[in-house]
């Protein structure tokens, strides 16, 4: 069996890693990796290919970055090809972004199968440009492999049951995997944050967020006022809008750094007293670690983070001082992303379809 795995952004570096350990337990599987370029900073794509083990890609597209038409249009064009040279059994295509729902096309008008890795994921937010990429993605994919329960029955919903799977989340495989390899390191914090004191992780990179000055400047204004030090590790879009809107994203409690390593990210928020964000993925990784999370959004895909108060949602902003370092819930968690074994029954579910 042949597949050919088609990333491009950070979150999708993370999925590809159990994956590709998954794959390569078999000796008669080829696994193709394709990097559209998407994200192509150091600190945004190799350290994640190096930390997470992932073999380097066979093709770098080196689309880069620009609008969502040009983006989506250059990977579309470039991957004809490519997918023409290979015929894999599966183009498997990983969340939401930009490079997913270009490959998914790619693949599907070639009429070559399209397997998508978390499928079902619903904001019911159009405003969003991941919503589009997922249900677009969805309807065009022959085999839909869902993380969760939620995920089986917004696919049925939509009729798409009979394509769907449910296996579990891959993000819980390598989370808890690297959450047990980096357990006696000390978290990477900046000089002037304690690690053994209370302290905040925050990320914000939506466009929601970070293209609008005001409410840009009210998220960076709450985070300065949280009672502990607040450790923003700060995505590239987010440093060019704050740099545009002459925004500084340090003062009170803040301190600003660069992004973070996957392993090094687990280390953190496993030591936080709390996390601050509006990425999907951290809000489950803050669960999965058993932070508290507080989410700069009107809804989430991951409605499971929200039992029992683990993770809230504070659109309005008025709650973020307050809500950033709250104690702990008193309940267990259920195991809603799975055991941490989704990425062999992708492998496996893979294999047996292969005609
Ligand atoms: C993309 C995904 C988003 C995901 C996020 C994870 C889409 C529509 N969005 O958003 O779902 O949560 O990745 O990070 O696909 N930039 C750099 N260096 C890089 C990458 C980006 O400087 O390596 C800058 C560029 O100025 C670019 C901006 O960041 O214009 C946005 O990058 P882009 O990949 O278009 O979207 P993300 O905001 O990262």
């Amino acid at each position: 069996m042949k597949v050919l795995s088609v990333v491009g952004a950070r979150p999708q570096f993370v999925k590809l890693g159990p994956i590709a350990t998954a794959l390569a337990a078999f000796p008669d599987v080829e696994h193709v990796i394709v990097h559209t370029g998407q994200h192509y900073d150091a600190a945004m794509s190799d350290v994640f290919f190096r930390d997470l083990g992932i073999p380097a890609p066979d093709i770098n597209l080196g689309v880069g970055s620009a609008s969502h038409g040009v983006q989506t249009g250059a990977m579309l064009s470039a991957l004809d090809a490519v997918l023409d040279e290979h015929q894999p059994d599966w183009t498997l295509v990983y969340g939401d972004t930009n490079s997913t729902i270009a490959a998914a096309l790619a693949a599907a008008k070639l009429h070559l199968p399209v397997a998508h890795l978390e499928a079902g994921l619903r904001s019911f937010n159009r405003a969003m440009p991941e919503e589009h990429n997922r249900v677009l993605t969805d309807h065009a994919a022959d085999l839909l492999l869902a993380p969760t329960a939620t995920a089986m029955t917004h696919l049925a919903t939509e009729g798409l049951a009979d394509r769907a799977v449910l296996v579990g989340d891959v993000m819980a495989d390598v989370c808890f995997q690297v959450r047990d390899r980096v357990a006696g390191a000390q978290p990477d914090l900046p000089p002037d944050v304690n690690p053994d004191a209370p302290y905040v992780i925050a990320t914000i990179h939506r466009a929601e967020n970070t293209d609008d000055s005001l409410r840009l400047e009210r998220i960076v204004t709450a985070l300065r006022e949280v009672p502990v030090p607040v450790v923003l590790l700060a995505h590239p879009r987010l440093v060019a809008r704050a740099t545009a809107f002459g925004l500084e994203l340090t003062g009170g409690s803040l301190h600003a750094v660069g992004p973070m390593g996957y392993p090094h990210m687990v280390r953190a928020v496993m030591g936080a007293a709390g996390v601050v964000t509006d990425s999907g993925g951290l809000q489950k990784e803050a669960y999965l670690l058993q932070t508290p999370c507080t989410t700069t959004r009107t809804e989430t895909e991951w409605v499971e983070t929200l039992e029992h108060g683990w993770n809230v949602l504070d659109p309005d902003l008025d709650h973020i001082s307050r809500l950033a370092a709250r104690p702990r819930p008193s309940d267990e968690q259920s195991r809603p992303f799975g055991d941490g074994h989704a990425a062999e029954q992708v492998a496996d579910i893979l294999r047996a379809r292969t005609a």
